[in-house]
């Protein structure tokens, strides 16, 4: 069975062919260039580079894939939640085609796809279900902060959530205000990589709380009067390394302490973690050290998994429709704000 996933929920255009649950091929147009100039994903601009970009991505999975358009069995892709004008491009392709291939076409939850991400093995390029553990799932986008129990496959339930901003956006805010470029995420890893995360002191918002939920945006401010107070420190790269560093620790502190009290409580030994924060190596080895200590089994996205990409859509589209998904109809459209939690599938 031959599908063909596409993936536009925010500034990635994603397509990928995945043959009988294998990726052949999975290509990604960043618009990462594009945002830098504004510091931030600018949703008209997204759904305009999409438009010129969705069908040479389509066109270069399926020729990677050696796969005709006609061989295709499914169409996929992701229905939300996301951007509403970047969302429509890739979902309204993918309907189109499925209507003049006269394929079936599914539509995908961007998290849900997120969610199973770290159980793509991408040596063998396919899901690792034999494998499978009931888990906690740490989801860290951009757009989003979760905790989910995944008791079986397709099975779930959102444990908590972030309150106000997502972790990602934390990364990329605070990084706008100490000067850095879009995306701050990364450049923050790579910066806070050399600093102390001990230099400086920030709040842990919410670990307190006994919840399971998130609130970033009050990390952000006190950042933002921090600055204010010691403008010279983003002028000093050492200094600036240990401030990246430091706010890098609060954040990473809040995702580790909260994931391990998800899965004390729910009794799980298995964590895994996904989205583009997860790419984070502060969080990707304090969550190493975290599961050690309590003898939990760890399973983080591969990084070429982590960002957005049409892999994740097009193999969770798969395990679907071979667990009894049927197509959708022509009259839906998106669902810009569709929660995982109306995505359960069980
Ligand atoms: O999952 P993703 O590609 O898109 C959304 O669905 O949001 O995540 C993008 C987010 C951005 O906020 C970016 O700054 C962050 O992931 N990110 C990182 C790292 N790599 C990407 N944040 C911290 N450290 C990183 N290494
Ligand atoms: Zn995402």
């Amino acid at each position: 069975m031959n599908i063909l996933g596409i993936e536009s929920s925010c500034d990635e255009t994603a397509a990928a062919v995945v043959a009988n649950g294998r990726i052949l091929s999975d290509p990604v147009a960043s618009q990462i260039k594009l945002h830098a100039e504004y510091g931030g994903v600018v949703p008209e601009l997204a759904a305009r580079e999409h438009l010129s970009h969705v069908l040479p991505v389509v066109r270069q999975a399926l020729d990677e894939a050696v796969v005709r358009a006609d061989e295709l069995d499914w169409i996929a892709a992701t229905q939300g939640p996301g951007l509403p004008p970047a969302l429509m491009v890739g979902y309204h392709v993918a309907q189109s085609l499925a209507f003049a291939l006269d394929k079936p076409f599914i539509g995908v939850n961007h998290h849900e796809a997120h969610l199973y991400s770290p159980w793509i093995d991408p040596e063998a390029g396919c899901l690792d279900t034999t494998a499978f553990e009931p888990n906690v799932s740490l989801i860290v986008s951009g757009g989003h902060t979760m905790l989910v129990l995944v008791e079986e496959p397709l099975k779930h339930r959102v444990l908590g959530g972030t309150i106000d901003d997502a972790a990602g956006e934390c990364f990329d805010k605070t990084a706008k205000l100490i000067g850095l470029p879009y995306p701050g995420g990364p450049v923050m890893d790579r910066l806070a990589a050399k600093g102390n995360p001990a230099a400086y002191e920030f709040p842990r918002p919410l670990l307190k709380d006994p919840g399971l939920d998130f609130s970033f945006s009050g990390l952000k401010t006190s950042v933002r009067y921090f600055i204010q107070k010691h403008p010279e420190l983003v002028e000093d790269s050492s200094k600036l390394q240990d401030l990246c560093a430091s706010v890098q620790a609060s954040i990473v502190e809040v995702l580790v302490k909260k994931t391990i009290r998800a899965a004390l409580k729910t009794g799980v030994k298995t964590i895994t973690a996904s989205g583009g924060v997860s790419c984070n190596r502060g969080l990707r080895q304090s969550l190493k050290e975290a599961c050690e200590s309590k003898g939990m089994q760890l399973r983080i996205a591969h990084g070429r998994y982590c960002t957005d990409n049409a892999a994740m859509v097009a193999i969770l589209a798969a395990w679907k429709i071979q667990a009894g998904a049927l197509p959708q109809t022509e009259e839906e459209g998106i669902r810009a704000g569709w929660r995982l939690e109306q995505g359960l599938t069980g």
